[in-house]
């Protein structure tokens, strides 16, 4: 009798203990412990990612990183992200919710949350994509801040409570954090401080479904027939795009829409001089051989891009007070070194890009220590090293603005006819085509100043074509860039020495436009999501099209310059 008395005794004072000590109900999602071992973190190419720490450090400048390769957070919903951080200096250093990614400027149209550790406290910033000044801040002064230190953000309601080492620390009104029901991750942090993130996990509270991981790249892709390249060995032209090497190694789906499509590739910025060569005693080809490698394993041809610009020169190059003696020593090694290693893998070089000068001012040509330094044979040469490296390789000029008619081709025509007349190894010339709708060439022009270009016995390639829209571009504009899409392909399929088509990019997720040309974007022929738009398919119907067709057939559909 007395026993049971003392076993319910028991049973209640256990009872009441737990009810005392507070247990927490939110636990990780699946997936989503431990977020900081996603290989996405070793993509991003700022970030170290080793043992499973994230290091994540500003050097001399504010850093607003995100990694779009995943993993993502998507809510609906009570949800939490729980960090363990520390970081090396007093300053700012805090771990990013994105809900949607900038713009241009890493501000510019975001949509963005940082929770981190500042002079000692806990803050809260939040960055509305309308200002590089926070919309919202909140400082919340907290004990035991230094070391290792666990971090919340949990979404309760229209509430963001902040929680440190387990304690709320604050809350604040939640001012829009997940304006798509999902976020990527990410960090900012002020000069000088790294910030360290030792686990990242994404919790729930139990009666909460709608909380997930998702990894890899947001795609929705769903491969259409026929693929553009199958048309274009059937028309007899390549058709490409350019291609950066993190992005195959990151983005499945971009490899997979890659290979599928196109039948050439170039490479974006992995051949170009800072890229391969950024020191004088050191090459770096990892970047190169990922591409070139990819297009090998896919049957696809490639455009080496670019051996001499007078931009993305290394420092050793663009500051060297060498004699003419060292000027030609190094180019020619370089040129010989580069090619030399791609013989019969890279079947066109891009040798020389943008040479002609846009001001009439110090003659037709740009002026660099670097062109002056190896003197004005420097064309010739170029070419000469860059045959004698890999005979077989067809060489190329290659210029933006110099498609239609007019005095940069004009320019352009003079220069490569003076290689040609003197026996200069040059066998092609490329078309940049970097185009917006108001100031495109009109397709007869280009078609004329091809079919010159081919008197000469070159061939052209259209090398960086995109045609870059308003940012906030409406249905109508996406129809007239694919009706121009639709025109050039259609010009450089009517002659014969227009032999490839290369796009500067596929998808407008990657494309250099909104960087290079605030407020413009779309520029491509699949959406950010690896959608096809209006351009694809109007590429698609060019390729179906008969062949030979007349200067009557354009015009009409042009949305071009009179
Ligand atoms: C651009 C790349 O797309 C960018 O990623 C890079 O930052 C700058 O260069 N003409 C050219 C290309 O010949 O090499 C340029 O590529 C775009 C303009």
């Amino acid at each position: 009798m007395m026993k049971k008395y003392i076993r319910y005794a028991i049973l209640g004072m256990a009872l009441i203990l737990a009810a005392c000590v507070p247990t927490d109900a939110w636990k990780p999602v699946a997936g989503g412990d431990n977020l900081t071992a996603d290989p996405s973190w070793a993509c991003t190419g700022w970030i170290g990612a080793a043992n499973g720490v994230l290091d994540i450090g500003a050097g001399n400048e504010f850093r607003a990183y995100v990694n779009t390769y995943g993993p993502r957070l998507q809510a609906e919903g009570d949800f939490g992200v729980r960090v363990t951080l520390s970081a090396d200096a007093a300053n700012l250093a805090a771990f990013s919710l994105i809900g949607k990614p900038g713009l241009g400027n890493w501000w510019n149209e975001t949509n963005k949350l940082d929770v981190g550790l500042e002079e000692g406290n806990v803050v809260v910033y939040f960055y509305d994509g309308k200002s590089f000044m926070p919309r919202v801040k909140q400082t919340f002064p907290a004990e035991g801040l230094s070391g290792q230190v666990t971090l919340e953000l949990r979404r309760v309601g229209d509430k963001l409570v902040v929680r440190a080492n387990g304690k709320e620390v604050g809350q604040l009104d939640d001012p829009g954090i997940l304006p798509e029901g999902w976020a990527y991750f990410g960090a900012s942090v002020r000069p000088n401080n790294t910030l360290h993130i030792h686990k990242l996990s994404v919790v729930a509270p139990p009666d909460n479904a709608n909380v997930a991981i998702r990894t890899g790249s947001e795609s929705a892709y769903t491969p259409t027939d026929p693929p553009l390249r199958d048309l274009a060995d059937a028309r007899g032209i390549y058709i490409g795009a350019a291609v950066e090497p993190q992005h195959l190694r990151c983005d499945p789906v971009y490899g997979e829409v890659l290979g599928r499509e196109f039948n050439i590739l170039v490479t974006e910025n992995a051949f170009k001089f800072y890229a391969i060569h950024p020191e004088a005693e050191r090459y770096t080809f990892e970047g190169a051989d990922t591409v070139v490698a990819f297009a090998e394993a896919h049957k696809m041809k490639v455009r080496g891009h670019t051996l001499l610009w007078h931009q993305s020169m290394p420092a050793w190059i663009e500051n060297a007070a060498f004699t003419p003696e060292q000027w030609e020593q190094a180019i020619h090694e370089h040129i010989s070194t580069v090619v030399g290693r791609y013989k019969g893998r890279v079947a066109y070089w891009d040798v020389l890009n943008e040479a002609i000068s846009d001001s009439a001012a110090g003659g037709p040509l740009r002026q660099t220590n670097w062109s002056t330094g190896l003197g004005p044979d420097f064309i010739d040469k170029a070419f000469t090293w860059a045959h004698e490296a890999d005979p077989e390789a067809l060489l190329f000029y290659n210029d933006y603005g110099a498609e239609g008619m007019g005095a940069k081709s004009d320019q352009v025509y003079a220069l490569v006819k003076g290689l040609v007349e003197r026996g200069i190894p040059i066998h092609g010339v490329g078309l940049q085509m970097h185009l917006t709708l108001g100031t495109a060439p009109k397709p007869e022009d280009v078609q004329r100043n091809i079919r010159r270009l081919g008197e000469l016995g070159l061939q052209v390639h259209i090398t960086e074509m995109d045609i870059r829209l308003p940012a906030n571009a409406s249905d109508d504009l996406f129809t007239a860039q694919a009706n121009m899409y639709r025109e050039y392909l259609k010009v450089c399929l009517a002659e014969t020495n227009c032999t490839a088509l290369v796009m500067w990019g596929f998808t407008d997720r990657y494309s250099w436009i909104p960087d290079a040309n605030p407020g413009f974007d779309h520029a491509l022929i699949f959406d950010k999501l690896y959608r096809p738009k209006p351009a694809y398919f109007a590429l698609r119907d060019a390729l179906t099209l008969p062949k030979s067709l007349g200067p009557e057939d354009f015009g009409a559909s042009c949305n071009c310059k009179p």
